[in-house]
């Protein structure tokens, strides 16, 4: 039996022993972590079980035999959440089920060379794409509005009888963007084609029925969803075959070889129980937070333009353009007051490339530099969000000037010196 769990409460025990350990060369100051696309913690009822299994489930003794017992009790917990109508196969993370989904399922129809994807897939998609376009594959993108979009007629008048695969995501990392799944997987099945959906940011936080919608191949992953990092699954519908990618033992019925990790596999069982048992009301209260965030912080810089704003968006996502701001000055000015957030844009160890997602929507690179994206669990707190406000406010205030784009690039990072010049804030 699972203990309840209470999901509007403060951050776990986990994340305060955390801060508690690296935020002592900060300040006293409290501190917020908004970057749950990124990654999150994980619940503390993950983290109890996570250290008390060490079982192989291959081993034929009682710890082996208890192993597979939990890592199968694991397995229904997963497939139930998502009423399916197939088998979840454990995986490293949502980049080894994209690849195994891809890859796998190409092999079963050598004959077909055209694939269909969007250029706002995470890099897992992309690249396994790009390599597969160097072995003779035809790849087509299909167009994503600025406001993060996806074109249904585009999609299905590009599917064709040679088509393998339609591989897109269920809503998209940066932005948040939903795409309507039960649309693309109607037209995509109506022409007879496999689908394959990276649900790796909604997995837990938007309800998904697969009886519903007859996805053939799904990504999740268990970091995105207070479970542990280094575990994922991949949903194959019945009656669909896919080859492996790695070969050895033969675990997972023989499609991932190799000693399953079964501490991951139960924390992600239990991980995705707790998040599906509320997951109505943690929608709302994740969105109620993210639109007090984006309503205030319109209040307080009006020039903000939020990327997908009219869209059916993630609750816990806000993918927000400060323009006229280089994003990743306000993002490190942030850190500096306890406050992890992530840019639309690429590091400053990759100044002069902007982020693939926001160029796939044709946003301009100007635009895509000052974004900055809040990413939000349901263990998010109110008194949190205000804190983001006030803490933006006295940084809008305090370092309006310096937050301006550097108008001479040069080979160093700007934005790093901008950083450098300022004062570390004492309040
Ligand atoms: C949409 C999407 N797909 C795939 C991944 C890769 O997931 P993992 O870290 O589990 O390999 C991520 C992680 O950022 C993601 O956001």
């Amino acid at each position: 039996m699972l203990p309840e769990v209470n999901a509007h409460k403060s951050l776990g025990p986990s994340m305060n022993i955390y801060f508690s350990k690296h935020q002592k060369s900060i300040s006293n100051a409290q501190t917020v972590y908004l970057d749950n696309n990124a990654t999150t913690f994980m619940a503390p009822e993950v983290s109890k079980v996570y250290q008390f299994q060490f079982g192989n489930p291959s081993s034929l003794h009682t710890i082996g035999r208890k192993a597979f017992s939990e890592l199968s009790k694991a397995r229904s917990l997963i497939k139930q959440t998502l009423n399916a109508d197939g088998n979840i196969i454990f995986t490293s993370g949502a980049t080894e089920s994209n690849t195994l989904a891809i890859k796998g399922i190409l092999e079963a129809q050598p004959q077909k060379k055209h694939l269909i994807t969007t250029a706002v897939e995470h890099l897992s998609i992309i690249k396994n794409f790009n390599d597969l376009a160097k072995r003779g594959y035809e790849i087509s993108y299909i167009p994503i509005s600025s406001d993060g979009v996806i074109d249904l007629d585009d999609l299905s008048n590009t599917i064709r009888s040679d088509t393998a695969l339609v591989s897109v995501m269920h809503a998209n990392n940066e932005t948040g963007v939903v795409f309507p799944i039960a649309d693309i997987v109607r037209i995509v099945k109506n022409k007879g084609v496999y689908i394959h959906v990276d649900a790796a940011q909604t997995f837990g936080k938007i309800p998904i029925d697969l009886s519903q919608i007859p996805i053939d191949l799904m990504s999740i992953s268990a970091h995105k969803l207070h479970g542990p990092k280094g575990v994922g699954g991949l949903f194959i519908k019945n009656g669909i075959s896919i080859s492996p990618i790695i070969y050895g033992g033969n675990q997972e019925m023989g499609i991932r070889a190799g000693t399953e990790n079964v501490p991951g596999a139960v924390g992600f069982g239990i991980a995705s129980n707790l998040a599906f048992r509320n997951i109505d009301e943690n929608y709302t209260y994740m969105k109620n937070l993210r639109d007090m965030l984006e309503k205030n912080i319109k209040k307080l810089y009006p020039h903000v333009d939020i990327i997908g704003f009219s869209q059916n968006r993630l609750p816990s996502t806000s993918c927000i353009a400060f323009k006229d701001i280089d994003g990743r000055v306000l993002l490190q000015l942030l850190d500096k007051y306890g406050i992890f957030a992530s840019a639309g844009s690429a590091c400053c160890s990759h100044l002069d490339k902007t982020s693939h997602v926001l160029d796939g929507m044709g946003i301009d690179p100007n635009t895509a530099r000052s974004v900055v994206r809040f990413s939000l669990s349901r263990f998010t707190t109110s008194s949190e969000i205000q804190h983001v406000i006030s803490t933006l406010s006295r940084i809008l205030l305090r370092y309006g000037n310096a937050l301006k784009p550097n108008s001479k690039p040069d080979k160093e990072c700007s934005a790093c010196n901008a950083i450098k010049s300022l004062e570390a804030p004492n309040e």
